[in-house]
């Protein structure tokens, strides 16, 4: 069978396909070009990440794909129902990077504490100029051990976050729609654990107790976090979102930081990806990535070899 893995495969997960006799093809092709290529190349099994769109008009189009493959999580670029229906298998690795995710939430939010990501910005233009005003401007940073952590969507992403919380000495509190308890486990290099029981709240009690908020839920139909939801946030709270753009209204999100309610700001994911708005991109108070949560060297191993033996156990 023929695999194309358009936007790319941990060579670990490459390999263990072709172990199994699959051949992979893992030839970038564009959106427009993708029907032309798949009935071209008789593909049987099309791996996506977040890039490319498996809509359901290239589902029709090409009869040939018996399963779609996610190499991740979010599976909001892929017509998950429609090719179900049809009889095409649908797979992703809901938690091969959840810790990538996890811990790139608290490079936004240590970075931003100690104003990093602006310091970055000036330290090259100044810092042999304006030393000392820059040390000025950069002081009165504050810690993360002692603050309230809201997490918004208690999966698996959510609960590593958790963890890292726990760990640094934060309080957790986090809402979610379907899970309303959870024990985390948080295990120690030397084999040793200690676990927490963690009950979920109301939206609203997240919102209003938290110093800073992260968000871990699947793409909305509409903003999850607009206006309103701020305006019952502490004032000089901290906004993360690694989750996906259209959760945060970030009209609403750059209006409450220059009224000064939200005071940190992190976005790895935008309403208008992969062109951002320029008024997010420059704007000095927001730190940011190009949705880059799930891209570690460590997650992408996981998601490949992962994603290969689901495809094996399910077409071998
Ligand atoms: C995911 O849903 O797994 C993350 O958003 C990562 O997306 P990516 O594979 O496009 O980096």
């Amino acid at each position: 069978m023929k695999i194309l893995a358009t936007d790319g495969l941990h060579e670990h997960g490459i390999n263990i396909l072709k172990t199994a006799g699959f051949e992979v093809l893992t030839t970038t092709v564009a959106q427009n070009q993708l029907e032309n290529f798949i009935n071209t190349n008789a593909i049987d099994i099309i791996i996506v990440r977040s890039a490319t769109k498996i809509t359901k008009e290239l589902i029709d189009a090409c009869p040939t794909i018996k399963l779609i493959g996610r190499a991740g999580i979010g599976m909001d670029n892929i017509a998950v129902t429609y090719a179900i229906d049809k009889g095409i298998k649908v797979v992703n690795t809901p938690t091969a990077s959840a810790n990538s995710v996890a811990e790139l939430v608290f490079a936004h939010l240590f970075g931003m504490v100690r104003f990093l990501h602006q310091s970055n910005r000036e330290m090259p233009l100044e810092g042999d100029s304006r030393f000392k005003d820059l040390k000025k401007q950069f002081s009165n940073g504050i810690e993360l051990r002692g603050k309230t952590i809201g997490i918004i969507g208690f999966g698996n992403i959510g609960q590593e976050v958790a963890k890292i919380a726990l760990g640094l000495g934060m309080k957790v509190v986090a809402c979610c729609t379907s899970i309303k308890t959870s024990t985390i486990t948080l295990p120690f290099y030397n084999g040793t654990s200690v676990n927490f029981d963690i009950e979920t709240q109301a939206l609203e009690t997240v919102l209003k107790e938290a110093d800073f908020i992260t968000l871990h839920v699947p793409k909305q139909d509409s903003y999850l976090i607009g206006q309103h939801q701020i305006e019952l946030m502490k004032k000089g709270v901290g906004v993360v979102n690694t989750a996906r753009g259209g959760v945060i209204d970030e009209v609403a999100l750059i209006n409450a930081i220059e009224s000064e309610h939200v005071k940190y700001a992190a976005l790895d994911v935008f309403e208008n990806e992969p062109k951002p708005e320029i008024q997010i991109l420059m704007n000095p108070e927001i730190s940011l990535t190009p949705h880059i949560g799930g891209s570690t060297i460590e997650s992408q191993e996981r998601i490949g070899v992962e994603l290969a033996q689901k495809i094996i156990s399910l077409l071998k």
